[in-house]
């Protein structure tokens, strides 16, 4: 989103973090938007109105402002507003936004406002991963328009370490200039991640087509998709349910965000974009020997194949007969393709593994994250009904390899399991990547 001649309300609530504001107001006046204010009554015990008022060059809607002079600045701000930019939302806003309580200005305007809005959540670790305002942070990415971003892990204003951080100013004008800008039949801005959705699919930019001004463009990505068969002789196979839809998803949102995507991909029945470079290949080890060969021209590796850990030791050259008694069948391990192409890694890649589990899940995918080496794992569990094989909703967390647990440094951080679309996993795999090839 360009921020040039936008219409910005900034709702300010009353967190210990409501002093960034200010730098946020003038930094968006930089990139050439037009600011005005709302805030909560305890907003104005951080930081005087009068400071916004000055900085803004426009009285601040207070709820005990001059009512009289301009009554209906609750239904008028937000209308004025082509975007609405809660920073600092306090625990006790995002309460009100989720149940429909509009008894201050900064919730008053969020009920009133039909443009985007983005809520920037500020809390103290405890709140933030209490079970009321993580649940009310999930009903509220659920709503239309609105869009919660990111409270890290950091030091806190209170002095703890842990979730819950405000995202500097400079981060949240970076996250507003990535979101996507269309107008719907109203006329109303939307505002979205540069993501491409499954309806998107057939519209995404041909090869030669690529904007520059996306962020991955003159990047490179490889994925394994589909499924591998594993053959017993020239008519079976050993094989598994994966239909490749994440696959297709993940390829499509590397594309919209402006990557140059090859794939390798095993059988499977989703369909990729036409701008996708696709290897087909069968068996496990032909897709150990395509990616380790295709690898060094890519900047990031996604390993999204449902790989066989196994393969008959030997396959039969004639269809095997039936002879209705006992067959037995020996299987050996297949290469490891995550492992080894982390042992083939330069320091400028970036290499995210997934892991499926069914039990145990965090355990076993720490685990493996640490003994493959990957950058990141997508942790995926088909444990919710209708998520998973062949479905569109998925339950899933992104572990970052570097990420530290706030209580026990030595372990890694693994974020809470939510339920997403592929296009949602897809598009945290490639903001990680993203991130990460910029800090290389
Ligand atoms: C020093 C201090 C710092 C606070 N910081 C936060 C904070 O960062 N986040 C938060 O959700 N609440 C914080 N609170 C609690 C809120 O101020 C309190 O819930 C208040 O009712 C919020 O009002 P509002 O949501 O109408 O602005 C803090 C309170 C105090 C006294």
């Amino acid at each position: 989103m360009n921020l040039a001649g936008k219409k910005i309300l900034l709702g300010v609530s009353g967190g210990i973090a409501a002093y960034k504001s200010c730098e946020l107001l003038r930094l968006l006046q930089k990139k050439g938007a037009e600011v005005r204010v709302c805030m909560t009554e305890a907003a104005t015990q951080f930081v005087a109105p009068l400071t916004f008022a000055s900085l803004s060059k426009c009285p601040v809607y207070l709820k005990n402002g001059a009512i009289e002079a301009r009554p209906f600045q609750h239904i008028d701000f937000p209308r004025w507003a082509d975007l609405y930019l809660v920073v600092p939302a306090t625990a006790n806003v995002i309460g009100k936004f989720v149940y429909g309580i509009a008894d201050d200005p900064v919730s008053l305007c969020f009920m009133s406002c039909t443009g985007p809005r983005f809520i920037a959540p500020a809390m103290n670790v405890a709140m933030f991963n209490s079970p009321a305002v993580k649940r009310n942070l999930e009903t509220l990415r659920s709503f239309e328009n609105t869009f919660v971003m990111d409270s890290p892990a950091g030091e806190l204003a209170c002095g703890e370490v842990g979730k819950g951080r405000l995202l500097d100013p400079a981060e949240i004008v970076e996250y507003l200039e990535k979101r996507r800008e269309t107008k719907d039949e109203r006329g109303v801005i939307l505002s979205e991640a540069p993501r491409a959705k499954s309806k998107d699919l057939q519209t995404l930019p041909a090869e030669n087509e690529v904007d520059p001004t996306l962020p991955g463009y003159g990047k490179k990505v490889l994925i394994t998709a589909g499924r591998t068969e594993e053959a017993i002789d020239p008519v079976r196979y050993i094989s598994n349910r994966s239909s490749g839809k994440t696959a297709v998803a993940i390829a499509a949102t590397f594309l919209a965000n402006g990557f140059d995507v090859s794939v390798v991909a095993g059988p499977m029945e989703a369909e990729f974009p036409g701008a996708v470079h696709v290897t087909r290949i069968k068996s496990a080890c032909d897709m150990h020997k395509a990616v380790l060969e295709q690898m060094k021209n890519a900047d990031v590796l996604v390993h999204c194949a449902a790989v066989a850990d196994y393969r008959p030791k030997v396959a039969a050259t004639e269809k095997i007969k039936d002879s209705r008694s006992q067959l037995i069948l020996e299987l050996e391990p297949n290469p490891n393709i995550l492992r080894d192409s982390v042992a083939q890694k330069r320091a400028d890649q970036v290499i995210v593994g997934f892991a499926l589990e069914t039990d145990h899940f965090k355990e076993h995918a720490a685990e493996k994250l640490k003994k493959s080496g990957a950058d990141a794992l997508l942790l995926n569990a088909p444990v919710a009904a209708n998520s998973g094989f062949g479905f569109d909703e998925v339950r899933y967390t992104l572990i970052r390899a570097n990420s530290r647990n706030a209580q026990n440094a030595g372990e890694v951080e693994i974020p809470e399991m939510k339920m997403g679309s592929k296009i949602d996993l897809a598009q945290e795999i490639v903001d990680f990547s993203l991130d990460k090839l910029k800090n290389a």
